[in-house]
């Protein structure tokens, strides 16, 4: 999604711009500018398509100090150089970068419009520099707080005015903006990697708060012009995690990273001696634990095919009923918050805004709402009732890898403490753990072999649909699989419960529609089996992805690919992490934008 940077302090503002930019290129964009005052002027580029782009046209001696940056992710108005961001009022003194949607643009743009505003963009964001303009009175954060309150929507603001030298404004609401503090030079920007490069101390700011930055100091306000006090937080983690670091691509360095993150969502979190888990950040007591009657669990994309795999251990080994829901549709369906259920936003992001609407919408019913988020000090974790971090690192590729087998983690060990507090033995929860500490180096021995996922990846390339079939845990993994291969391939292709097929989808089978079956050693081994020949009877190509000496499958399936023997909870990860590589592998046959694929985004602050 559309990513904001604003920068002020003694150096040349426009390669600190650039270079945020060129950090944020990971959210997804498909147009880039900046504009730097330079001498009372403003200095304005901006260009469709990738930074290279904007780097071609900009001038090499541009020197103003303080500035805005944005690549844009196009809803309004198709990608031209002229609906690219940021947008400057017609006497050129003001420029806006803008995240979010104006909702009520169309209804702005005609007042304005009266008043003799001209509007040169489609856009919905050109609606604020003309009203920030109509409502300035020599004091820009003055005007922004004004013009804030009659939009509709979602912003995250960055802003600069010609005559008003060394200050950048930024306001917020439902996009996020956080504060970089650095020597003698400030920054405002939409995540943190795009600003830790300089400073580890960040100010998050919140819905309904303005922020004006010089280069040696900052004021937060509200609307009122209240001053807020702001706790200085300090990111973690180290520049290298947003590097490639010798990787061609970041989804190629994610996944490989695997058994290490795995590993970390488990640390200090297992515990041999009683044989459960601990999840600090849930905020629960033993007692408050055992009264939970339900869990529900809302997400989206990658983040929900985790809570689906969440939801059917949570109901099978925690023996508590348990259901994943799209969060997209939960908020508008009027939900029913029951007593004594517990509510999880699982997030990669934090930031997603399907998400966080409806675990709003859940809290203003009286839900408890815990996440399970990677991103550290995004909106969701801030929000939630408590929760869980995954501590995946930095997630920089478009495509989700490495968070959903943490996500996996953190629900595992849940279902972990669920279960022990029921009817789980201690035996029992040793082997639990036994098998959940195996799974790092079973990754690391799959990902290993990732030599032959590359050459089926290199055979199947070529076929324009594929389906993806699994049955229990291993469903959603299906689901997934398909997922991943349509994003980073475009390659058409669907996952299934293999029960499924029957009911339609065996129609599209034939020579040219390959299947991969997920096929384990667990009680539905026989029938996913059965849904194989099935296919196999229709000459549809089947690859499998069994486990080591399945001779049975082998001898069935065109191809396959083997994991490690394991207990039979843990192979939605030994599963997963072939599919994974599968589709990076496909992407690389197929010549695509593995980090950035087409029209995605990594952080979707829109409706
Ligand atoms: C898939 C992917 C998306 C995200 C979804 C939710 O590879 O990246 O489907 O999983 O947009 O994002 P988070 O987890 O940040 O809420």
């Amino acid at each position: 999604m559309c990513g904001i940077i604003g920068y002020c302090g003694p150096k040349p503002a426009a390669p600190i711009l650039v270079e945020g930019l060129r950090r944020l290129e990971y959210r997804g964009y498909d147009s880039a500018g900046i504009c730097v005052v330079e001498n009372g002027h403003l200095e304005l580029h901006k260009k469709k398509g990738k930074l290279a782009a904007l780097s071609s046209v900009l001038p090499p001696n541009v020197v103003g100090n303080y500035g805005i940056g944005h690549t844009r992710w196009a809803t309004h108005g198709e990608v031209t150089d002229i609906n690219a961001h940021p947008h400057i009022d017609g006497a050129g003194k003001i420029a806006i970068a803008h995240n979010g949607i104006v909702e009520n643009h169309e209804s702005l743009r005609e007042k304005l419009t009266d008043d003799g505003y001209v509007f040169i963009s489609e856009t919905d964001s050109e609606v604020i520099v003309h009203l920030i303009h109509s409502l300035y009175e020599g004091d820009l954060e003055a005007a922004i707080k004004q013009a804030v309150q009659l939009l509709t929507g979602t912003y995250g603001i960055v802003a600069v005015h010609a005559d008003e030298p060394n200050r950048v404004v930024g306001a917020r609401n439902g996009s996020p903006l956080v504060l970089g503090i650095g020597d003698d030079e400030m920054f405002l920007a939409s995540d943190v990697t795009a600003i830790v490069a300089h400073t580890k101390q960040v100010v998050y700011i919140e819905d309904h708060e303005v922020v004006t930055i010089t280069p040696d100091d900052y004021r937060t306000t509200d609307l009122t012009d209240r001053p807020i006090d702001k706790k200085i937080e300090f990111i973690s983690w180290e520049l290298a995690e947003i590097e490639k670091d010798g990787y061609t691509h970041f989804m190629q360095k994610e996944i490989l990273e695997q058994a290490s993150s795995i590993k970390r969502a488990m640390q200090g979190r297992l515990n041999k001696e009683t044989a459960t888990g601990h999840l600090g950040g849930l905020n629960l007591s033993s007692k408050e634990l055992l009264e939970i009657e339900r869990v529900k669990i809302i997400g989206a994309g990658t983040s929900f095919y985790a809570a689906m795999v969440a939801a059917y251990l949570i109901e099978s080994i925690g023996r508590i009923p348990c259901s994943a829901e799209l969060a997209s549709e939960v908020r508008y369906r009027n939900p029913v918050v029951e007593r004594n259920t517990l509510y999880f936003a699982v997030s990669q992001s934090g930031e997603t805004a399907d998400t966080l609407y409806a675990m709003r919408e859940l809290q203003r019913k009286g839900a408890r709402v815990l996440g399970i988020c990677n991103a550290v000090g995004a909106t969701i974790p801030r929000e939630s009732d408590g929760g869980v971090y995954i501590h995946s690192g930095p997630e920089i590729a478009v495509a989700s890898t490495k968070a959903f087998t943490s996500q996996l983690t953190a629900f595992y060990i849940f279902t972990l403490i669920m279960a022990r507090m029921r009817h789980m033995s201690f035996e029992e929860g040793s082997n639990f753990i036994r098998a959940l500490e195996k799974v790092p180096d079973q990754v690391e021995s799959i990902l290993a072999r990732s030599d032959k996922l590359a050459e089926l990846a290199a055979k199947y390339a070529h076929f324009n649909n594929v389906l993806f079939l699994g049955r229990g845990l291993n469903y959603p993994v299906a689901l997934e699989g398909a997922l991943k291969l349509k994003e980073v391939s475009y390659i058409h292709a669907e996952g299934y419960s293999a029960a499924e097929i029957k009911h339609g989808p065996i129609a599209l089978i034939n020579e040219q529609t390959p299947s991969v079956f997920i096929v384990t050693n667990d009680s539905l081994r026989e029938k996913v089996i059965s849904n194989m020949k099935e296919v196999k009877a229709r000459r549809g190509p089947v690859i499998a992805l069994c486990v080591e000496g399945d001779t049975e499958v082998m001898a069935i399936a065109d191809d396959h690919f083997a994991v490690p023997s394991a207990h039979e909870l843990m192979y939605p990860y030994l599963m997963m992490v072939p599919l994974q590589m599968y589709a990076y592998h496909t992407a690389l046959v197929l010549g695509r934008d593995v980090d950035q694929p087409r029209n995605l985004a990594k952080s979707v602050t829109v409706e």
